[in-house]
């Protein structure tokens, strides 16, 4: 084993190398634009150089003269689609803003034309030459800007609610520590390699949209309602997607628009947006401010919990991600009481990035936390153990697992936390002084319904289809796992089908679902397989019997019908049966799913389920993160030698592909600590840095020592595989982690993102 391979521990699968390592590694992967299309016309989008306002007119004479326009689409010609559900709604889009519709202009970037030409040159020359004028108003940019607009989240965003419990002003009055502190969080754009790809192909009134997307079903049903076809007639196709972090989750406005246009010109169109064009046109996650007060008793013992949040939306849609119902429950308290507002501005709708709600307003309770401990005069890890709970103090509901104070154990051990001495400051090497930090992270145990088909062949050779996504999160490695032990054949001998509509529906990509999700189908659907070979072999009653047993994966030998039954002769049973293939096809969904699960499943809706509302208790993934800081005494400048995480998740598939998920989420917290922002320019509602070379990404230089620990725990409630889900676990303790380091390196609490050097006093 190595670092990157990290030995199984018990309830832990094998660390195989990824399943598409070598297709990646060799290019051989295609990703939506990579697709050879016949004849296809490019397209290149006109965008709105106004936040607010109208236009009045395009000039598009020098733009047809360019060689090879084929066509120019405006507001004024082009097809009027139908509106669509949001996706946080139940729905398909990111936006109910759906450009050319008017003349009319609500963000910056909009899109207000298309230049479809021969060549991409072409296309991008003529887009160039488009003269845009417009009836400018002044935008509203960002939370404090004049005229934005301010109003309860409870009410506007679906199934949000305020947790509260017991008299908080009343407890927070009358305890011995109070402290209040105000957190903000900068707007951040997801910014995936791969861009925002879209192509239509439609052969007759069949459309085939290769797109990078984390919800291939979602998507085909988005495009045919607002195209007005039936969805049996649009496939998504996307074996690979480059990087999403959420951006690619529900359906933007571009794709209808490029089907559109494809289905008018009779000829197949190929869109790859730009990289700035990217921050416009699809989501982001917006800024937001957080108010926390805490009051507690002497001994270290929580009495009262409040947190507000303020978050940025579109004028279009009530947008927000609120976390509170993670950060109410995190600790036992018993006086707490919360508040989201939604805040409106002239700026295009946010979404959903990595870890949506948890990681600002874990931010801003993580950072609280610290704050407290350090009044109490506590060690932060002491002052969590005292506060710690498996009854979440909202409604009373248990912990299906939570190895919280385990992963601080195991973390502290590893990370040499008994080192750190409590007084901030007192720390230095020569010119640097060093900070010691610690936060927790946390993440909802989320699944939805999923479809499998699975086939095995008498020599032992699987196939498993499902409309599952490979975002570089392990999907193709996970799921060959799943088939390959719980059928007992070797993980060599699957393949898997992923990323394609046209395949067994699964859920979106998102919300650390995946994992769980597609796996429980795929042993559900192997099981199916299972009992017939076992019926073929074995007496009908002890089958049945059998079929009750919850054989643990991984942990025994799957062609087994129980723990106790001797093997069973894999091909005996298919010559019992007398045949060559046994395929199965099944929809499994997750205890505690709304009853229209399946029928929204087939319409490529989502029902997620989990977290808080997970059945009668509350199911979370944890972890313990550390940071160290060195910030030169004489120059502010900020560096992070080492990250280390502590993480429990219950069932790892891969502690390979686990590993590198929960680093990459080390990485992206640490940067979004100190160095990530969409910077604004006020005036005009504009995101200035929207480019790689001004969007800062932490490189290897950055992070020097990242170091994962994955601790065993068994988790029988959440689901059948006992898997919690971990894509979004790594990134929600590391800003605080990070804050809180650099308050015990220097002495200075910095409450807004990200921390950079001239935020330092020097
Ligand atoms: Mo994740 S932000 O739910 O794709």
């Amino acid at each position: 084993m190595t670092t990157a391979a990290p030995e199984p521990k018990a309830n832990m699968g094998q660390p195989i190398p990824r399943y598409d390592a070598v297709a990646k590694v060799t290019g051989k992967a295609d990703y939506a634009a990579d697709v050879p299309l016949v004849r296809p016309a490019y397209a290149f989008l006109i965008t709105s150089a106004i936040a607010k306002g109208r236009v009045t007119a395009m000039e598009l004479e020098e733009a047809r003269k360019v060689r090879g326009v084929l066509d120019i689409i405006t507001h004024e010609n082009a097809e009027k689609l139908k509106d669509a559900k949001l996706f946080n709604d139940g729905g398909y889009v990111s936006t109910t803003n759906q450009p050319l519709k008017s003349a009319d202009i609500a963000e910056e970037g909009q899109i207000v034309g298309v230049v479809l030409a021969e060549s991409y040159e072409a296309a991008r020359e003529a887009a160039h030459r488009v003269r845009v004028t417009y009836d400018a108003r002044l935008p509203t940019t960002t939370l404090d800007s004049p005229g934005t607009t301010s109003a309860p989240a409870k009410g506007q965003v679906s199934r949000h609610e305020d947790p509260h419990v017991g008299n908080f002003d009343k407890a927070f009055a009358t305890s011995e520590v109070q402290f209040e502190a105000t957190y903000e969080t900068p707007p951040q754009h997801h910014n995936p390699m791969e861009l925002f790809a879209t192509s239509c192909v439609w052969n007759g009134d069949r459309l085939t949209i290769y797109e990078p997307s984390q919800y291939v079903h979602g998507l085909k049903h988005g495009v045919a309602e607002q195209l007005g076809i039936e969805a049996d007639k649009v496939r998504v196709v996307n074996s690979y997607v480059g990087g999403a972090f959420g951006s690619k989750g529900s359906m933007t406005p571009r794709t209808a628009i490029i089907a559109s246009l494809a289905r008018r010109l009779g000829r197949p169109v190929k869109l790859v947006a730009t990289r700035d064009q990217g921050f416009n046109i699809a989501t982001y996650r917006a800024e937001t401010r957080h108010s926390i007060r805490i009051g507690a008793n002497s001994n270290g013992k929580l009495a009262a919990l409040s947190h507000e949040g303020w978050e940025l939306s579109s004028r279009a849609d009530p947008y927000a991600v609120s976390g509170t119902k993670t950060t109410t429950r995190l600790y036992d308290c018993p006086n707490v009481e919360s508040h989201v507002a939604i805040v409106r501005a002239d700026r295009n709708t946010p979404g959903f990035m990595r870890s949506p709600p948890e990681v600002p307003y874990m931010f801003a309770l993580e950072s609280a936390m610290d704050e407290v401990a350090h009044l109490l005069r506590m060690d932060p890890i002491e002052f969590r153990r005292l506060n710690d709970t498996m009854k979440e103090p909202i409604g009373g509901k248990t912990y299906t697992s939570r190895s919280l104070m385990a992963c601080y154990d195991e973390g502290s051990k590893a990370f040499g936390w008994a080192a750190r001495r409590s007084e901030p400051g007192s720390m230095a090497d020569g010119d640097w002084l060093i900070g010691y930090g610690c936060a927790t992270t946390c993440y909802p145990t989320q699944m939805a319904p999923a479809a499998a088909r699975v086939r095995l062949q008498r020599d032992g050779r699987t196939r498993v289809e499902i409309a599952g996504h490979e975002i570089g999160n392990g999907a193709y490695t996970v799921i060959a796992q799943a088939a390959a032990e719980r059928l007992g054949v070797p993980v060599e001998q699957v393949s898997v089908f992923i990323g394609d509509s046209d395949l067994p529906p699964a859920p979106v990509a998102g919300g650390s679902n995946s994992t769980a999700s597609t796996c429980s189908a795929v042993m559900m659907v192997c099981d199916q397989i299972r009992q017939r070979l076992f019926k073929a072999v074995m007496p009908r009653e002890s089958v049945v019997d059998k079929a009750k047993e919850t054989v643990g994966l991984g942990q025994t030998p799957v062609t087994q019908a129980a723990k106790s039954d001797a093997p069973v002769d894999r091909e005996k049973a298919f010559d019992a049966l007398g045949v060559g293939v046994v395929e199965e096809y099944g929809e499994w969904k997750p205890e505690g799913a709304p009853l229209d699960s399946f029928r929204a499943m087939h319409k490529g809706q989502m029902r997620m389920v989990g977290g808080p509302e997970f059945k009668s208790g509350i199911a979370y993934a944890f972890g313990a993160e550390f940071v160290e800081v060195r910030v030169n005494r004489w120059t502010r400048e900020i560096r992070v030698p080492r990250l280390l995480g502590a993480f429990a998740a219950g069932r790892i598939m891969n502690p390979r592909t686990a590993r590198s998920q929960l680093m990459g989420g080390l990485i992206w917290g640490m940067s979004a600590a100190l160095h990530e922002a969409t910077e604004m320019d006020e005036r005009y509602a504009r995101y200035v840095n929207d480019n790689l070379a001004d969007y800062l990404v932490p490189v290897n230089a950055d992070t020097p020592s990242v170091e994962v620990i994955l601790l065993s725990e068994q988790d029988d409630q959440v689901n059948p595989a006992g898997i919690k889900g971990l894509g979004e676990l790594g990134n929600v303790g590391t800003n605080a982690a990070v804050c809180n380091a650099l308050f015990h390196a220097t002495g200075q609490r910095i409450r807004q993102l990200p921390v950079r050097l001239e935020k330092l006093e020097v």
